[in-house]
């Protein structure tokens, strides 16, 4: 196993334990919340689902060009590897998440925004705010990588903070314990 898969791996179990953690002071100190089903509640829940689908896609293609060891990913994590040879529908398929990313991307971003909004999620629970903020973040650099006017230096950097597989892992871990929080 690579040092980098270790450190990946670390990361995620430290992350999950912090998680599981704060979980639990969640669960002890937080009056229950009262059901609340409205129209607009259950229109938002959709969007959820919707949402995680989406996500699915944008780092199923992460996993893709992992496993077809393309992208700087593939170059840090598996420096060893040689990817299967993928045959050219794989190849098509690839190339077709790699154009459609930004309208999945700006699509997975505002429908997470509406599902927020919709369902009225209690922002003093942290790990709301944290997946929000990450959302955002994830919005806007990678609005910054591909407007054409972004000076090279912040294209760079917003590349650097943006293709990130720990922001995926973290959106990941903090919603899942969020939404077990909340669950009656
Ligand atoms: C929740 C929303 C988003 C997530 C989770 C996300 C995730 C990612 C990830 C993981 C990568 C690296 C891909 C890889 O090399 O495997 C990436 C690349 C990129 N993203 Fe996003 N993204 C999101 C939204 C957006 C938005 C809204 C835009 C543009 C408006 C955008 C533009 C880009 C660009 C230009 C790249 C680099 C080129 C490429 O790899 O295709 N992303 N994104």
């Amino acid at each position: 196993m690579t040092r980098e898969i270790k450190k990946i791996l670390g990361y995620t179990i430290g992350i999950t334990v912090l998680s599981a953690l704060y979980f639990v002071y969640v669960k002890m100190t937080y009056p229950r919340l009262p059901e609340n089903e409205t129209i607009l509640s259950e229109i938002g829940e959709g969007f959820g689902t919707a949402g995680l689908w989406l996500l699915g896609i944008i780092y199923g293609r992460t996993l893709l060009k992992l496993v077809m060891g393309k992208g700087k990913l593939a170059k840090r994590l598996l420096p060893d590897y040689t990817p299967p040879k993928a045959t050219s529908y794989l190849k098509r398929f690839l190339l077709f998440l790699n154009k459609t990313h930004i309208y999945v991307g700006i699509a997975a971003v505002a429908i997470i925004l509406l599902h927020i909004a919709m369902v009225g999620i209690p922002m003093n629970i942290l790990f709301f705010p944290a997946v929000l903020a990450l959302v955002l973040w994830q919005g806007f650099f990678g609005m910054f990588i591909s407007w054409k006017y972004s000076p090279k230096e912040l294209r760079k950097f917003s590349y650097l903070v943006h293709a990130q597989l720990m922001t995926g892992i973290l959106i990941g871990i903090f919603a899942y314990f969020g939404h077990m929080a909340i669950d009656n």
